[in-house]
C-alpha cells in the first residue's frame, strides 16, 4: 500500500527555529520567564507612516485581490529601489512580489531546480534553504565556510564543490545565521565560477541593511555584472522596516524566470496582501530615519552580546558584520555535565540544556548546518540581553 504521506512530504523537516520560538512562548504562556533569544524579528514597532498607508488602503477599499504578482506602483517602487540602494537596473517585468522572501525563494528553487539537480548552499545556512531545495526533489549541497574565515565560502571551496550537476548557489550575505557579509572582491570571484559554469544564483539580500561598522552590502548582481542574468536576488520588508508579519518579500531577475515564478504563485497563493502591498510602497518610499535608528540600536547591542560572549571562559565570539545574530563558538563545553546529570555532547544538547536549565532560548548551531555553535538573536532589548546573558553566563560556569 503507498504510504499516506507523499515522499516529498516525509522528506521535510520542520523549521526548527518556529519550533524553538512556538515552545519558548510557550513557556511564557504557562508563567516561566523565559528570555527569548531565538526570534529572528526585529523587536521594533513598524514604522508609523507605513501603518498609516496600510489603514489608507483599508478605508478606500483597496481589499480585492490584485495582479498575482504584485500591483505596478509596488514593482515601480522596488524598481527605484533596487536601482537607487543596489546601483540594479530592472524593469517592472522583472519584478515579482510575494508572501514575504521566503516564498520568493521557494518559488525560485521550483522554477529553476529539477529533480536531482544539485543545489549549492554554504554553511551555516537559513534553516529553510535546504528544506526548500529537497520540496523542488533537488539535491542540497552544503559546503561549510571557515569560522577564521568569518564562515564565509570562498571561490575556491565554491568551485571544488561543482559537479556538471550543480545548478543553483544560494547565497546570502549577510547572512543568518553568521553575519557574515561578503566584500566585492570574494562576491566578484565567486560570480566568476558561477558564469564560467553556467550556474544560477538566488541572491537572498533580506539583511542588506543591517550592516555595522565598516560593512556594506553589495548584491552579487552588482559587484560581477556577468552573473546579473543569472542571479535572482531576493529581498523584503520583513527585516528592514519591522514588517515580518505583512508578509511581503520581492524578487527581480531575468524576465523569463520572474514570468514562471509568478505563474506559479497564480497557482499556488495568488496576490500578496493588497494592503500589505500598499504599505510596503509607503515603506520604500518613504523616509529611511527609522531604519537608521533601527541600524544604530543593533549596532550597540552587537557590540554589547559579542563583548559578553568573549569575556565568558571557554567562550569565542567573532564579530558579526551584520544581520541581528551572534555566533558564539561553545564546542569548548562540549562533553560536561548540566545539573540534570545530562552529558552536553552537542549543540541541541546544550541549547536544550540552556532553555531548561538557564531559561534562555538559542538555536542549536546544528540547525543551521553548523555543530559547535549557538546563535543568539540580539532582536531583543538591552535589559533583556543582560538578564539573558547573564544566566548564559551562570549557567556555562557551573557546568561540571
Ligand atoms: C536569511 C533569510 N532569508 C529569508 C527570510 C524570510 O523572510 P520573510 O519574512 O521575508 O519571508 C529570513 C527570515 O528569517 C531569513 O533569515
Amino acid at each position: 500500500m503507498a504510504s499516506r504521506l507523499s515522499r516529498r512530504a516525509m522528506r521535510l523537516s520542520p523549521s526548527p527555529t518556529l519550533a524553538l520560538d512556538a515552545k519558548t512562548k510557550d513557556m511564557q504562556r504557562q508563567g516561566i520567564d523565559v528570555i527569548n533569544f531565538g526570534i529572528g524579528e526585529p523587536d521594533f514597532d513598524t514604522p508609523s507612516h507605513i501603518k498609516d498607508a496600510a489603514v489608507q488602503a483599508i478605508q478606500k477599499g483597496f481589499t480585492k485581490y490584485t495582479p498575482a504578482s504584485g500591483i505596478p506602483e509596488l514593482k515601480e517602487a522596488i524598481c527605484k529601489k533596487l536601482a537607487d540602494d543596489n546601483g540594479l537596473q530592472y524593469e517592472p517585468s522583472q519584478i515579482v512580489v510575494s508572501v514575504g522572501a521566503k516564498q520568493a525563494i521557494y518559488n525560485a528553487v521550483q522554477v529553476l531546480c529539477d529533480e536531482g539537480d544539485e543545489v549549492v548552499v554554504p554553511a551555516p545556512y537559513w534553516v529553510s534553504y535546504t528544506e526548500i531545495v529537497k520540496l523542488a526533489g533537488g539535491e542540497p549541497v552544503e559546503v561549510p565556510g571557515e569560522e577564521s574565515a568569518g564562515f564565509k565560502m570562498t571561490a575556491a571551496q565554491f568551485e571544488a564543490a561543482v559537479t556538471s550537476k550543480t545548478k543553483i548557489l544560494m547565497l546570502n550575505s549577510p547572512n543568518n545565521p553568521s553575519g557574515a557579509v561578503f566584500d566585492e572582491a570574494e562576491l566578484r570571484a565567486i560570480g566568476e565560477v558561477c558564469a564560467r559554469r553556467g550556474i544560477y544564483i538566488i541572491s537572498d539580500e533580506v539583511y542588506e541593511k543591517l550592516v555595522f561598522g565598516g560593512n556594506k552590502h553589495v548584491s552579487i548582481a552588482r559587484a560581477n555584472p556577468s552573473v546579473k542574468d543569472l542571479t535572482v536576488v531576493v529581498n523584503g520588508v520583513s527585516k528592514t522596516f519591522a514588517m515580518t508579519g505583512w508578509r511581503i518579500g520581492y524578487a527581480a531577475g531575468p524576465r523569463d524566470i520572474i514570468k514562471a515564478m509568478g505563474d506559479l504563485q497564480g497557482q499556488v497563493t495568488s496576490n500578496p496582501t493588497s494592503i500589505s502591498q500598499k504599505a510596503s510602497v509607503a515603506a520604500l518610499l518613504g523616509p529611511r530615519e527609522p531604519v537608521e535608528d533601527m541600524v544604530r540600536e543593533f549596532g550597540k547591542r552587537r557590540d554589547y552580546v559579542v563583548r559578553r560572549f568573549n569575556s565568558m571562559p571557554d567562550v569565542t565570539c567573532g564579530e558579526p558584520g551584520g544581520a541581528f545574530y551572534a555566533f558564539p563558538n561553545i564546542s569548548g563545553f562540549f562533553g560536561r555535565r548540566a545539573a540534570s546529570g545530562d552529558v552536553l555532547k552537542d549543540s541541541a544538547a546544550l541549547s536544550g540544556a540552556i532553555l531548561r536549565d538557564a531559561r534562555v532560548s538559542v538555536v542549536p548551531g546544528s540547525a543551521f548546518g553548523m555543530e559547535g555553535y549557538v546563535r543568539v538573536s540580539y532582536a531583543t532589548s538591552m535589559a533583556n540581553l543582560e538578564k539573558g546573558l547573564d544566566r548564559i553566563e551562570a549557567f556555562l560556569a557551573n557546568l561540571a
